[in-house]
């Protein structure tokens, strides 16, 4: 088992080039099951989510080859064949279920387990079903086994009750290819939904009113392949960006769009954060701890800030001055970062779903573990600012969302290794 080795760092600086969103390139990887031309997508991050997510196109049938560009890959899909997943690539990611509305559309049927993934809550699947069974499909679930099969899949109206961002693009990618129109009503707004239907628009689908609540997509005959480029990953910049906001110091972020991150930024400015927008990035600049504001955070759909930056965010506020709240709406179970940074010497209550905050002077290195991937980053972030060395364990679950951390923390100034073996890391573009 590898693990991090943190000796604290001095302020960070420097100039990180942001890599492609890992959100985003999931469910496009998956759409390119829609198509049985070659598709070439750039910017896919080289991370384990994204090896299992190929294993799982491949698994049909599709060949998946780097192309001589960097993190760029080249998808052919000519000889896909119809077949189940098998339950230890299901188990290893939930997106896994995003192959669901593109195999349902390509072979009208689809079989697959119930997905794995972060334990951050239970994550019900019912509303993707629920889209599957508007447009047609007749769904069985049983013995942890889900499959859908349809004659003809026909356009309707599905009301999501909350906006899932998996279940709008698995019913996106479900209905590019029914007849007739789908609205999807109370769909997700997040940027990579929109990353979504910008690249099935580029197979030739049409997808209307991505970044609004209410999707219209009129069917179409068929898809051709498409050459695209995945948008920066805002959540890798929001983890960086907490990071000097706690510890301080200035670093530029290449490539990152402002336009996704604007809860964030608006968060970090209370916490007396500078961050300024140029065309090419931002520049995150902070005295660190001794001077960084407490705040009230609620994580929200988009555009409100996202689940996803709680955890990078707790670890920050546990050293400002004054006492914060972070509530999760998103998740249930999105706290377990908490008692390990208990540990280095936070001062945190959990009532129900908000995190009650208490700012300390200083946290402790310790030795604590990851439990999922964004509370591995929090716990990353806490030892980066703390007294003395932490080792963090189970590392692997930071591995599916930050591409060698360790390396792009050094060129920041922190003192980190990994230690352990070479396994957990994957090249895929
Ligand atoms: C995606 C992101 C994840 C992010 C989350 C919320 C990917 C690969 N992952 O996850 O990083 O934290 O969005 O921004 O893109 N729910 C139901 N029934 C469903 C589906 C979801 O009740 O059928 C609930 C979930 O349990 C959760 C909430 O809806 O409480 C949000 O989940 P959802 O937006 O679907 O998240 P994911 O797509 O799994």
């Amino acid at each position: 088992m590898e693990k991090f080795i943190i000796r604290g760092s001095g302020t960070l600086s420097g100039k990180i080039h942001v890599n492609g969103s890992k959100n985003a390139a999931l469910p496009i990887l998956a759409a390119c099951l829609l198509t049985d031309e070659d598709s070439v997508l750039h910017s896919i991050p080289a991370l384990s989510d994204c090896l299992a997510m190929k294993s799982i196109l491949e698994n049909f049938g599709a060949q998946v080859f780097r192309s001589s560009l960097k993190n760029s890959l080249v998808i052919k899909t000519n000889n896909l064949k119809f077949s189940q997943v098998p339950y230890e690539l299901t188990s290893a990611i939930r997106a896994s279920f995003l192959v669901m509305g593109p195999i349902l559309a390509r072979f009208k049927q689809a079989k697959l387990m119930m997905p794995g993934g972060c334990n951050i809550g239970q994550r019900p699947i019912d509303l993707h079903l629920k889209g599957f069974a508007a447009l047609g499909a007749k769904i069985d679930v049983s013995h942890g086994q889900i499959t859908a099969s349809a004659k003809k899949l026909v356009g309707d109206k599905i009301y999501l009750d909350f906006p899932s961002v998996g279940a709008t693009e698995n019913i996106m990618m479900a209905a590019v290819l029914a007849s007739g129109v789908t609205i999807i009503e109370n769909s997700a707004t997040e940027p990579e939904i929109v990353d979504l239907a910008n690249f099935l628009n580029a197979m030739g689908a049409n997808v209307r009113g991505a970044g609004t609540n209410t999707i219209k997509i009129t069917g179409v005959e068929r898809l051709h392949g498409a050459n695209y480029t995945i948008i920066p990953d805002r959540i890798e910049a929001g983890t960086l960006m907490a990071a000097v906001a706690a510890r301080g110091g200035e670093i530029f972020l290449e490539g990152v769009a402002a336009e996704h991150l604007k809860p964030v930024i608006a968060k970090l400015r209370e916490m007396n954060v500078e961050v300024s927008e140029a065309a090419t990035g931002l520049t995150v600049k902070s005295s660190g701890f001794r001077t960084l504001a407490s705040t009230e955070i609620k994580t929200m759909p988009h555009p409100g800030f996202p689940t996803d930056l709680q955890a990078p965010f707790t670890s920050a506020l546990a050293l400002a001055n004054g006492n914060s709240t972070v509530c999760e709406t998103v998740f249930e179970n999105r706290f377990m970062h908490v008692p390990e940074l208990l540990k280095m010497g936070a001062n945190i209550k959990i009532a129900s779903r908000t995190a009650l905050i208490e700012g300390v002077k200083r946290l402790s290195g310790a030795r604590v573990s990851a439990t999922d991937l964004r509370a591995g980053a929090a716990l990353v972030i806490a030892a980066i600012c703390a007294d003395g060395p932490s080792e963090i364990e189970n590392i692997h679950h930071i591995d599916r969302g930050y591409y060698k951390l360790e390396e792009r923390l050094s060129s920041l100034g922190v003192v980190i290794e990994r230690v352990g073996s070479e396994a957990g890391m994957v090249e895929v573009g």
